[in-house]
């Protein structure tokens, strides 16, 4: 069977990088599948993967035919996947009853939802060892408002793949929620549709590539939760001992 690694949201961000450090690190990973709606993008990304077969799936995650066409590509191919990377989502920036309907539940869709069928569907092909990383974020550790249905959909996250990471421990499959603190992507460009980021959130932009690197080694370590930078782990103690109560107003 060929070993894969299938990495979603691989058009931009941090998913890209996923792909180009991945392709670099993983010798036995003999095809990596990059899933986006993007073409152009998943193709330009191709050209600068060497060594490896590159498999482009053009989906929209948040359309069931889609995911149905990927679950008959995984019958059609039967791999063993090696990795995988759950890194589409997306926030928008702004009071619940400011967002539309479409825009709230798109979230949902896409960051919990399109999430848990990939990994249901991909799970049959894996087995020990193997990893699976799901992008949460820093926003999983406490209620955000004006960013409310992101920060839950993150807590979803979190709170699974703690939890899948338990089930599937006896198995050799490890899950990693990665959370990070604000990255240096295009997540704003659609974040900031109608509300700016909170001006002292900007310090803490990080590179994608840091991220990446410490979520692979960590995942390689079967840590159930990957944090990069001194100031994240700082907020996850912190929102784990000073009641959420407390922090919320200055949040707000
Ligand atoms: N950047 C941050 O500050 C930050 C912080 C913490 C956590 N995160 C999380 O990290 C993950 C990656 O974010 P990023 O920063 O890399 O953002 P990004 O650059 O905007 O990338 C998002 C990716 O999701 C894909 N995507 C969006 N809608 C999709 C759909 N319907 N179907 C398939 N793919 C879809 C996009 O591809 P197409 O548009 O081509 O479909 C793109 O490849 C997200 O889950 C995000 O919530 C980001």
């Amino acid at each position: 069977m060929k070993k894969i690694a299938v990495i979603t949201g691989a058009s931009s961000g941090i998913g890209r990088e996923f792909a180009l450090q991945i392709s670099r690190k993983y010798k036995s990973i003999e095809e990596i599948w990059l899933i986006a709606r993007r073409t152009d993008r998943l193709e330009e990304l191709k050209k600068e993967i060497h060594g490896k077969t590159v498999r482009i799936l053009s989906l929209d995650l948040t359309d069931e035919g889609d995911i149905q066409l990927y679950k008959s590509l995984l019958e059609r191919q039967n791999p063993a996947v090696r990795i995988l990377v759950n890194a589409a989502g997306y926030g928008i920036i702004g009071h619940f009853n400011r967002l539309s309907y479409e825009e709230n539940l798109g979230m949902i869709d896409l960051n919990c939802k399109a999430l848990t069928a990939i990994t249901y569907l991909t799970l049959p092909y894996m087995s020990h060892p193997s990893n699976i990383i799901h992008m949460a974020s820093a926003a999983a550790f406490l209620p955000q408002p004006s960013f409310a249905v992101y920060a839950a959909t993150k807590s979803m996250v979190l709170s699974f793949s703690r939890a899948l990471n338990q089930e599937l421990f006896d198995e050799g499959i490890s899950v990693t929620a990665v959370c990070p603190g604000p990255v240096e992507t295009e997540f704003f460009d659609i974040a900031e549709k109608h509300c700016k980021t909170k001006s002292y959130k900007n310090l803490f932009r990080v590179d994608a590539a840091h991220v990446v690197r410490k979520a692979l080694l960590d995942a390689f370590y079967y840590k159930d939760v990957s944090v990069y930078g001194a100031s994240m782990n700082a907020l996850r103690t912190v929102s784990s001992v000073i009641p959420h109560s407390v922090m919320m107003p200055f949040l707000r």
